[in-house]
């Protein structure tokens, strides 16, 4: 093609802050009711994320100030570990920057959440968010922080010395928004997110009223996550290249020994002769065909044990049966756990509770929700794997031969959790997770079994009972009143014997 045929174009780069400023949507920022949601779930996850950091059980403030008809500032306090002060302005000021990339559980994975909410807030109102940050290492300090979006890079605007009497963080973000509109969904954030964190407590507070207060349900402490190696299964040519490059050693067989879990020495040498390498190979050695048959080979060899599940923090048992009943006071609950099982390399660990009560809304299968991290997911449910094997269950097998009254918990547990977008609402449909699932729900689908019917007459029973008890408590005290007792005989007998309450009741 002759070049002045050519159309003219320009050519130009831009930087991530730039990027999710222009795609704000596929991080949850899409409109100014969802922008206040975001960030407040943004800014509580931060937060229970480093109250784990530091070992203690979160306690955490929500609070919004209305500023004028359409501008808000949201604030998160918590007791957590705060931040080394030389890196607030980049964690704060920058995106995809964090703490943690490490192999391990977190809430957090992208490196994005808080700085979405100082971006959207900044565009909106061009006002810094203002951090303050307290750790046991020294004293406490505040900080204004704008983003230069251009180049993805902190502006401090501010930075002051500020002692508080509370170790941990607190971060204000002002932004255009409506937080009537969000109001509902932010208290079901809450209450769900006790659920899935139920040594927490989290208060919210609007315009200085106390709203409410949800935990804690437990005093006890959620497994510390340990970081780990990668699984071999997990490994691509440039997770290889990057390992390759950080090992100091001498030969190939040593390099797998040093750089993976589930590969010990004997495992290495099996894996290797499997592949028709030598062991005593030098990294140095190797070419770039050898890379692509190391990788090829260990995504095949079947010798791995699963991989290490100590990377993972689940609920657990007594916990989450604590959370789901001091959320929603069921009659009748049951938890089960699938895992640890894989998806490409990555560890995951599912759990399910499922619970009967009047405080699930009666519907042909149960209601679902969805936990990933221990985070609540309340957007997108349709697209959701998790949906998808609820709707494939066939309840009526279970019960479910008219509306039921059940609610369905499920909590993901992985290093990796694969999101659908950056904004971490839904889970995509991979097949390992859809298999565990269904396993789960089975298993959880049996106990209810038979215990639905006899649980609704049950708690009928239960709710006459009160009734009559509280008519012949009045009759009692007028009759008594009536004929000159100083107080009414004791309606208690009388009641059980109507209903022949057994050990049970
Ligand atoms: N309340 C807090 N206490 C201590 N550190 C915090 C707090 N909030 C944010 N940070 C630090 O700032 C970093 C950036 O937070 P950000 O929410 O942008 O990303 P993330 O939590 O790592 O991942 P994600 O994008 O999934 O939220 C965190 O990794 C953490 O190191
Ligand atoms: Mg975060």
């Amino acid at each position: 093609m002759n070049p002045k045929e050519q159309p003219d174009q320009d050519f130009a780069g831009i930087s991530p802050a730039e990027f999710f400023y222009r795609n704000r949507q596929m991080a949850g920022f899409g409109n100014p009711t969802q922008a206040v949601y975001s960030t407040v779930r943004e800014l509580i996850e931060n937060s229970l994320d480093a109250c784990e950091d530091a070992g203690r059980p979160p306690m955490v403030t929500l609070s919004t100030v209305a500023e004028d008809a359409n501008t808000i500032t949201i604030t998160v306090e918590d007791n957590g570990s705060g931040l080394p002060y030389d890196e607030v302005a980049q964690a704060f000021g920058r995106v995809l920057y964090g703490s943690k990339y490490e192999r391990r559980q977190r809430r957090g994975t992208f490196g994005l959440g808080v700085t979405m909410a100082i971006l959207y807030g900044q565009i909106t109102t061009d006002s810094p968010v203002f951090v303050h940050t307290q750790s046991s290492e020294g004293p406490g300090r505040e900080y204004g922080l704008l983003i230069d979006i251009e180049n993805n890079s902190p502006i401090v605007v501010s930075e002051a010395a500020q002692d508080r009497c509370s170790l941990g963080t607190s971060v204000s973000i002002s932004l255009k928004g409506d937080i009537k509109r969000a109001q509902d969904r932010i208290v079901d954030y809450l209450r769900l997110t006790t659920v899935g964190t139920p040594n927490a407590r989290i208060a919210f507070d609007i315009n200085g009223e106390i709203q409410g207060s949800f935990g804690p349900w437990t005093s006890e402490m959620a497994r510390q996550s340990i970081p780990v190696k990668p699984h071999p299964r997990a490994v691509d040519l440039e997770l290889l290249r990057r390992l390759l490059k950080e090992f100091r050693g001498d030969t190939i067989h040593d390099f797998l020994v040093a750089s993976f879990q589930q590969l010990g020495v004997r495992t290495a040498s099996k894996l290797l002769a499997f592949m028709g390498i030598d062991p005593k190979i030098p990294t140095e050695a190797l070419t770039r065909q050898d890379y692509s048959r190391l990788c090829q080979g260990m995504r095949h060899f079947n010798g791995f044990s699963s991989p290490d599940g100590r990377c993972l923090s689940p609920i657990g048992e007594v916990p989450f049966i604590r959370g789901v009943s001091s959320v929603f006071n069921p009659s009748l609950l049951s938890y089960t756990r699938q895992g640890v099982f894989e998806w490409e390399g990555n560890p995951v660990i599912l759990e399910g509770v499922l619970a009967l009560g009047d405080a699930f809304p009666p519907a042909d299968t149960p209601t679902l929700y969805r936990l990933a991290n221990r985070v609540p997911l309340l957007y997108d449910a349709s697209e959701d794997v998790l949906t998808k094997v609820v709707k494939q269950v066939n309840w009526r097998r279970y019960g479910f031969s008219k509306p039921q009254p059940v609610g369905l918990f499920l909590n993901v547990s992985s290093t990796r959790i694969p999101y659908r977008a950056a904004g971490k609402q839904s889970l995509a449909h991979i097949s390992e997770i859809e298999e565990g699932a269904s396993l789960l729900l089975k298993s959880l689908g049996r106990f209810l079994n038979g215990k639905i019917s006899s649980s609704g007459a049950a708690s009928r029973n239960r709710r006459k009972r009160r009734e009559y008890s509280e008519l012949i408590g009045i009759v009692a005290k007028y009759s008594s009143a009536l004929a000159g007792y100083d107080s009414p005989p004791s309606t208690g007998p009388i009641v059980n014997k109507l209903f022949e309450v057994g050990e049970d009741e």
